[in-house]
This record gives structure tokens, sequence and C-alpha cells, in this order.
């Protein structure tokens, strides 16, 4: 038992030596949506609680995010969310990425497939209210293909 302990303890410690790349940028994008398109107030604020940990150059780490394996986990979907859809980048986008990104982001919002459900148990301030849920689609429904 006590082996099977100092094993687990090892391999613990081994993992921490991969430590993906933080998800940081100190400098504000010259490629943020803003700098395109007009994002009231209200819906950056959304924006901001519920989806640039994902779909930003800057996540916001929980001390265990930086501890293996949550760190591989949590840049996968960093990684990935920002591959699908990144604010951070909207400005820089050519027509068949942003096309791309619009067919998909009314049907998410609808569907309440965003914020993922896994991260909402551990960010309830996340949890998007019906109210903001509305707000959110009407401003979609603003946003232009190129
Ligand atoms: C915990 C990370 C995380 C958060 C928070 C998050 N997303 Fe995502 N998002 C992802 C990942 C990962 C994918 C890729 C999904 C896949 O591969 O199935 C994605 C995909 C998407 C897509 C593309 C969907 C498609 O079908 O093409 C849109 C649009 C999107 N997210 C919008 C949002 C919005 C808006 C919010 C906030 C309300 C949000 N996401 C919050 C991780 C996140």
């Amino acid at each position: 038992m006590k082996k099977i302990l100092l094993y687990f303890f090892v391999i613990i410690a081994v993992i921490q030596l991969y430590r993906p790349k933080k998800n940081q940028h100190s400098v504000t994008s010259e490629n943020h949506i803003s700098t395109v398109v007009e994002v009231p107030n209200t819906i950056q604020l959304i924006l901001d609680r519920s989806c640039n940990d994902c779909h930003s150059n800057n996540t916001n780490y929980e001390w265990y995010h930086t501890i293996a394996p949550f760190s591989w986990g949590v840049a996968m979907h960093v990684n990935k969310g920002k591959e699908h859809l990144n604010f951070d980048e909207w400005a820089a986008y050519n027509s068949n990425q942003l096309n791309h990104v619009l067919e998909g982001f009314s049907e998410t919002i609808e569907t309440r497939e965003m914020p993922l459900v896994g991260y909402l148990k551990f960010h309830p301030e996340a949890v998007i209210s019906d109210d903001d849920n509305q707000k959110l689609l009407d401003w979609i429904a603003t946003l232009d293909s190129k």
C-alpha cells in the first residue's frame, strides 16, 4: 500500500514537468472584435464572464489550473475553443473564417451548448441568465459576414 502511494506521488511529481504554455498576453489585441464591430458594454461583460477564458488571448487561471493533469485539460479546452472562435482575433478573420464562426454562433447560444457544462460546474458565475441569453442572441443577429 505504501509503495502504491509512493508511485502515485512520483507520477504526480513527474507529470508536473510538462507545463503547457499559459494563454496570457499583456498587450491588448489590435484584432479584438470591438475594433470592427460594436460591442455594447453589457455584451462585453457577458463575454468576459462566460466565454473569454476559452475564446480570447487571456484566460483567468485558478491555482489548481496550473497543476497537471488539470493544466493539460484546461490547455486543451482553451486551444480548441480559440481555434473555433477568438474574440481577440476577430478582426483578422478572412471571409471564410468569419462565415464559419457566424454559422454556429447563434445556434450555440440558442441551444446553450456554451459555456461548456463542465466549465459551469466550476464557474457558477458564468451561467448565462435567460435575459442575458436573449441579449446575446439579439447582438449576434446584428453581426455581418464579410
Ligand atoms: C471552458 C471553455 C469554454 C468556454 C467557457 C466557452 N467555450 Fe465555446 N468552445 C469551447 C470549445 C472547446 C469549443 C470547440 C467545441 C468542439 O470542438 O466541439 C467551443 C466552440 C465554440 C463555438 C463554435 C461552435 C461550432 O459549432 O462551430 C462557438 C460559437 C462558441 N464556442 C461560443 C462560445 C460562447 C459565446 C461562449 C460564452 C457564452 C463560450 N463559447 C464559452 C470552449 C469553451
